[in-house]
């Protein structure tokens, strides 16, 4: 387990250099903006999709310096989402990675704008010009980013999980364990996926390893809104650094809601299961993405 610590501890200051370096400095006018985005980007975080995304470019044998701007845009993606979903209109927190949500400190209009800007500088680093990838592999790579978040992605993910919020429910427990689904496999599970996808097309990956990352993907995305769901109930505000046990409050439908927490840690365990058999077949050289998984079903924040 330390050796897995090292490592993502050591990814995680990579991808935070990199953001810090490639976001627009704060003095770019309009300087509210930039502070803002700055704010939301740099404030912490754990970095999972760019860690997942660097481990299969590895795992396919890339060095990944060429590509860490590239992978580093998930990110921008991934708290843009946050910066949204933290809105009083959304979620209503006023807590983020141990920090006052950018809504508290910028006001509303500006996190709607910051997410706004995020979300277009993704695809701006996304776009840049890869020397040794070829051209119409990275179009590939940025078409499929956008489709994972679009609205049959992660935004349908999110529309779904409001609804079913603000909505009556069906009766039916096959019917609400297929919302369930949907809501996590799109909401938090398509952007895990597709960052994988993102590592491996730009690392070289053959078909055969792009069907195992994909496959591994999806099995670690539906795990980690599961332990997210967990953890919410399980655990303080002060370890997750976000507001605790607000998914009850919220009437949220999340997996122990549903089934119950004993339930939801047997399916996270089903899940990890498959993600380390997927990771397993993926072989390659330096292959971190077993132990990755491990750290995703057994984390505490
Ligand atoms: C939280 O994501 C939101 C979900 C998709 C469950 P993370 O748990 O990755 O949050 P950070 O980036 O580490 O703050
Ligand atoms: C957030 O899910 C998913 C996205 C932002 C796409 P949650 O609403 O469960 O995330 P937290 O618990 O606020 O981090
Ligand atoms: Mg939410
Ligand atoms: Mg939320
Ligand atoms: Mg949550």
């Amino acid at each position: 387990m330390s050796d897995v610590n090292d490592y993502l501890n050591g990814r995680r200051a990579l991808f935070d250099r990199v953001l810090a370096e490639s976001l627009p400095p704060r003095e770019t006018p309009p300087q509210i903006i930039h502070e803002a985005m700055r704010y939301a980007v740099l404030g912490g975080g754990k970095r999972v999709r760019p860690i997942v995304a660097a481990a299969a470019a590895e795992a396919c044998g890339a060095d990944i310096t060429p590509l860490l701007k590239h992978l580093a845009a998930l990110e921008l993606i991934h708290t843009y989402s946050l910066v949204h979903d933290d809105l009083p209109s959304l979620d209503n927190d006023d807590l983020r990675r141990g920090r006052k949500t950018t809504h508290v400190v910028y006001g509303e209009a500006m996190a709607i704008l910051t997410g706004d800007a995020l979300l277009t500088e993704a695809f701006s680093w996304l776009g840049e010009p890869l020397p040794g990838v070829d051209a119409a592999r990275q179009l590939r790579a940025v078409r499929e980013v956008a489709v994972a978040v679009d609205s049959k992605g992660m935004i349908g993910g999110q529309a779904a999980d409001i609804e079913a919020e603000r909505s009556e429910l069906s009766a039916d427990p096959e019917a609400l364990a297929r919302l369930l689904t949907f809501i996590h496999q799109n909401k938090t599970g398509k952007l895990l996926t597709v960052s994988l996808l993102l590592g491996g097309l730009l690392g070289g990956a053959t078909d055969v390893q792009l069907a195992q990352l994909s496959a591994y993907g999806k099995a670690l995305g539906l795990a980690f809104q599961i332990v997210d769901d967990l953890l919410d109930i399980e655990e303080t505000a002060e370890t997750l650094g976000k507001t605790a046990g607000k998914d009850i409050e919220q009437g949220k439908l999340t997996y122990p809601a549903l089934f119950g927490m004993e339930a939801a840690r047997e399916h996270v365990t089903i899940l990890l299961e498959e993600a380390l058999r997927n990771a397993a077949m993926i072989g390659g050289p330096v292959n971190y993405l077993g132990a990755i998984a491990r750290y995703i079903c057994e984390r505490r924040s």
